[in-house]
């Protein structure tokens, strides 16, 4: 028997097979054309330079406030409003590390600040007299513009491995997100504690990978890990285990340093910070198209982070010791 092929159906079935090929193509060239165009951490500067054009283009201020850092989440009742997670978060920390232990007028300095979200909430709500430092000229501009003149809250820019300020100059130490960009985190951990004065109060936060000494990772975790790294200028990732170390073998060190794991509390960020680009389409609006591919563009690391710490490969660690 004869069977007649159908000439419409076989057009329709090569039409779907050419839009197939043609997305497949598309996606390919946009995932090879993001890794090509990374932000690999060759010296302090790839960070500084990351950091001026994320400041200065506005969309991450526009987008996710004045805060550079997760929120925190108690459960999730309070999703839908990062801003305010992200303010739960630094007075979370502020308590866990027992900065709320320091009377009024206390000396902090804030270690890669920002545009000094953290750095003004320590002024205004604890009274604190704080510095904040950051590589970026432009976050130092910007921070400054941001923050009112009543307000005990200056910032400086200067390079974390080399604080430029005597031995035991704080009563307080602040360090939020900052530790991916350390090239050396033994001196991150050394200077920090260096500036401290004996009893004072140490509050970092930091994005650890699992102690990889324990477990190595497999070849998609390994993918996944060089993305991390190389999309947002980070250098390395430690430990919680690791930086605890740093920490602890430290010759400035005045007590036994604990850690935490965040992760938990601090994971629906990721998520929430996609969406905010929904609840806020006017920001595009104002900043222009050209916005809208940056803040694209940022949306594979963001879902590349959020796998990570939701499968174990990386933890969001705190520490807290006293000098
Ligand atoms: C993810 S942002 C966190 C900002 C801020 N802590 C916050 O929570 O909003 C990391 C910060 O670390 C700063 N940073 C990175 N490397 C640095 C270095 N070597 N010295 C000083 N600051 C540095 C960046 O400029 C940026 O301000």
């Amino acid at each position: 028997m004869k069977i007649n092929p159908n000439p419409k159906g076989q057009i329709l079935i090569t039409m779907n097979q050419n839009y197939t090929i043609l997305i497949i193509s598309v996606i390919s060239f946009l995932i090879i054309l993001w890794i090509a165009k990374n932000r690999k951490f060759e010296t302090t500067e790839s960070v500084s330079d990351a950091y001026d054009t994320w400041t200065s283009d506005r969309i991450l201020e526009k987008l996710w406030g004045e805060h550079i850092h997760l929120g925190y989440y108690h459960d999730q009742s309070n999703l839908g409003d990062f801003r305010e997670a992200k303010a739960t978060f630094v007075h979370e920390l502020v308590k866990w590390g027992g900065l709320d232990k320091l009377p009024r007028g206390s000396r902090v300095l804030d270690v890669g600040c920002g545009i000094g979200g953290s750095s003004r909430i320590l002024a205004e709500h604890y009274g604190f007299n704080v510095i904040g430092i950051t590589i970026s000229a432009e976050q130092v501009k910007r921070a400054r513009e941001l923050t009112d003149s009543k307000l005990t809250c200056t910032f400086q820019q200067m390079d974390a491995m080399n604080l430029q300020f005597g031995d035991g100059e704080f009563d307080g130490i602040w360090s939020v997100e900052a530790g991916p960009h350390m090239p050396d985190k033994q001196r991150y951990a050394d200077e920090m504690l260096r500036v401290l004065r004996p009893g004072g109060y140490l509050a970092v936060a930091d994005w650890n990978s699992r102690d990889l000494t324990q477990k190595a990772p497999n070849l998609i975790e390994k993918m996944v890990l060089k993305q991390l790294l190389e999309q947002w200028a980070h250098p390395s990732f430690s430990s919680i285990n690791s930086f605890q170390k740093n920490l602890s073998i430290s010759s400035f060190v005045g007590s036994k340093v604990e850690t935490d794991d965040w992760t938990k509390e601090t994971l629906p960020s990721w998520w929430e910070s996609i969406f905010e680009g929904t609840r806020r389409p006017k920001v595009f609006l104002s900043l222009g198209l050209s916005s809208l591919f940056k803040s694209f563009r940022e949306i594979p690391t963001i879902l590349l982070m959020n796998w990570a710490f939701g499968n174990g490969l990386m933890q969001f660690g705190v520490f807290r010791c006293r000098g």
